[in-house]
């Protein structure tokens, strides 16, 4: 590679999801060649990029994603972590739960989970958005995975999978409270599974997971577990979109009868959000052998990093990229490497986020019926500080009910 390489690492920490952006500005979008952590590494975005991203043999996840983000995030053996066979595999599993069926019943189920919460918000004068959605989800979709109540609270598994998010990306004391939760919750849920290997249970995502086989192996129960936890948090991790939506609404107030009112506007809304606010920053793999993108040699064993949050903010992508504007998802197909805050391609044969018509659906049903209640966001600070990894609404958002 041509150009310098720099180390980059305390950047990334400084300037959170505007580091990359900014470098690959400076770059004049092409590819940048710097080091991460002591190794080289290059940024790259753009569809093009992303195409190249998940073509298949360029870019390995195995060793790719640093210690502190699998003790935290994802979990150790989990399917990021995982190439070829064994991936093709264990995706298989996550694609027959996942792609099917039960994403619209676990959108109907949500809805009304939240529906009830909110009659109990009428008289409770203020509350936080956020806590209660991700009461809400958490409680739904570890119902939806057959997870019984009574072998996990669902309040602690709900600050335990918002802890796992929350601190993923920082040395801070939330990064701590995120080891203890996986830690908590890996050992609670490895636990479940024995139990349900011992038992006959009704089919579900658990007795899915938990009799798992490869080559006529069952998956170790603590890995069994990564998994499990690999559904149920990031659908609590869309407490963080609906929080998003709330603030869309409240910043575009014209948009909240639209969404209240089409199902097709508010599904438009659902990935204008996933577009606009910050949430996944980059992606991040290996050069699995000798490559060569844009004039540039990328040598086997280099970080590449796909630029998610620029990609989303590039005006040649997305014509003026900081109007919120949720139109531009009406009426025509999303291409395959075009929105990527779930990654790019196809889900069914590389890394792209299986739950990602889970997260739309939920996304879309929640921010409906949030759009049709009688509520208001009482003074409160609506910053979204970029250098804060996953970024958040500073106030929650706080909201208030209209009593009936
Ligand atoms: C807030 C919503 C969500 C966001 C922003 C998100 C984002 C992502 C991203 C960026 C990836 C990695 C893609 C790659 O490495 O190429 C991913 C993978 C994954 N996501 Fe999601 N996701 C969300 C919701 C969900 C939901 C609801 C589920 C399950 C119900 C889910 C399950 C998974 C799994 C199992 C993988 C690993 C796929 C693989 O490595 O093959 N995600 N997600």
């Amino acid at each position: 590679m041509a150009m310098p390489r720099r180390e980059q690492s305390l950047a990334l920490a400084i300037k959170g999801y505007a580091w990359l952006p900014d470098l690959r500005r400076r770059g004049r979008g092409g590819p940048v060649p710097m080091r991460l952590l002591g190794r080289p590494a290059v940024a790259i975005g753009g569809p093009t990029a992303a195409r190249f991203f998940y073509e298949t043999g360029n870019v390995e996840r195995h060793d790719a994603i640093p210690g502190p983000v699998l003790d935290t995030l994802f979990g150790r053996g989990a399917v990021h972590t995982l190439d070829g066979r064994a991936h093709d595999l264990r995706k298989a599993l996550f694609v027959a739960l996942l792609m099917g069926d039960g994403v619209d019943t676990l959108a109907k189920m949500t809805g009304m989970a939240f529906d009830e919460a909110a009659d109990r918000w009428r008289d409770a004068g203020e509350i936080s958005l956020f806590d209660e959605t991700a009461l809400v989800i958490t409680d739904t979709v570890a119902q939806w995975c057959g997870v019984p109540e009574e072998q996990s609270d669902r309040i602690d598994l709900a600050w335990d999978l918002l802890a796992m998010i929350d601190g993923f990306a920082t040395l801070g004391p939330r990064h701590v409270w995120a080891r203890l939760a996986r830690r908590r919750q890996e050992h609670n849920l490895a636990r479940l599974i024995e139990e349900v290997r011992r038992q006959d249970p009704a089919p579900s995502a658990l007795s899915a997971i938990a009799h798992h086989r490869v080559d006529g192996r069952p998956l170790d129960a603590r890995t069994a577990a990564v998994e499990l936890i690999n559904i149920l948090r990031p659908t609590t991790a869309v407490t963080w979109l609906v929080a998003f939506a709330a603030h869309a609404m409240e910043l575009w107030p014209q948009i909240r009868a639209k969404v209240a009112e089409s199902d097709e506007y508010a599904t438009a809304f659902a990935h204008e959000v996933r577009r606009f606010y910050p949430f996944t920053p980059f992606l991040g793999g290996r050069a699995a052998r000798d490559l060569r993108f844009q004039r540039i040699d990328i040598r086997h064993g280099t970080t590449i990093l796909l630029d998610v949050y620029g990609q989303h903010h590039d005006p040649r992508v997305w014509p003026e990229p900081y109007a919120f504007r949720p139109e531009r998802f009406l009426h025509r197909a999303v291409g395959e490497f075009e929105l990527i805050p779930q990654g790019g391609g196809d889900p069914r044969t590389g890394h792209r986020c299986p739950g990602e018509q889970i997260t739309v659906a939920v996304l879309g049903t929640l921010a409906q019926r949030l759009a049709r209640l009688p509520y208001y966001l009482p003074p409160q600070n609506l910053t979204i500080d970029l250098t804060r990894i996953p970024a958040r609404v500073a106030g929650g958002p706080r909201i208030v009910l209209a009593r009936s």
